[in-house]
């Protein structure tokens, strides 16, 4: 079966649509919570991780192709320029690509979409580089 997604199904339903995506978010910043070696990026966040898990929660359903909730609410994403306090460099952007890819593998992500899904999440990552390591 071709696991690409096509222009009449987005990556949004191909993952399960809201559900799946709350998901993914909710492991990711548990993950990033609990296992040391994301503790990098995890200092970074605030104590309380409620507003970060919706933020890229409501970021990520558009990005994949489903309500784009984050632009309604905050309008242009500005990632990059969203980013520019924290300071993020290739330990960081490592530790964040981590820790998405084991929620994914976690969530049992189809492992063709997942690979699709984190190309394009490093790229992302990796322009939030900010700091000389
Ligand atoms: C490269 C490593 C990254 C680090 C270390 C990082 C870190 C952070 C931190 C510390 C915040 C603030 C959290 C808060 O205000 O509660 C944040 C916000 C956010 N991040 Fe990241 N991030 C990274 C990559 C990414 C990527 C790749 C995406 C998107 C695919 C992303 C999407 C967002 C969004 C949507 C917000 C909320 C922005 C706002 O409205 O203030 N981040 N990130």
């Amino acid at each position: 079966m071709d696991t690409h997604p096509t222009p009449e199904e987005t990556p949004y339903d191909r993952l399960g649509g809201d559900q799946a995506v709350r998901r993914i978010i909710d492991r990711f910043y548990d993950l990033m919570d609990e296992v040391p070696e994301y503790y990098a990026v995890r200092k970074l966040h605030p104590t309380d991780l409620a507003g970060s898990r919706d933020k890229l929660y409501m970021f990520l359903s558009g990005w994949l192709g489903g309500p784009q909730l984050y632009v309604e609410k905050f309008g242009h994403p500005m990632l990059r320029a969203r980013h520019l306090p924290f300071a993020i460099g290739t330990a960081e952007r490592d530790g964040w690509i981590a820790c998405m890819k084991q929620a994914m593998e976690e969530c049992g992500v189809d492992a063709k979409l997942r690979e699709w899904l984190m190309q394009s999440l490093s790229g992302t990552a990796d322009w939030m580089r900010n700091k000389q390591d």
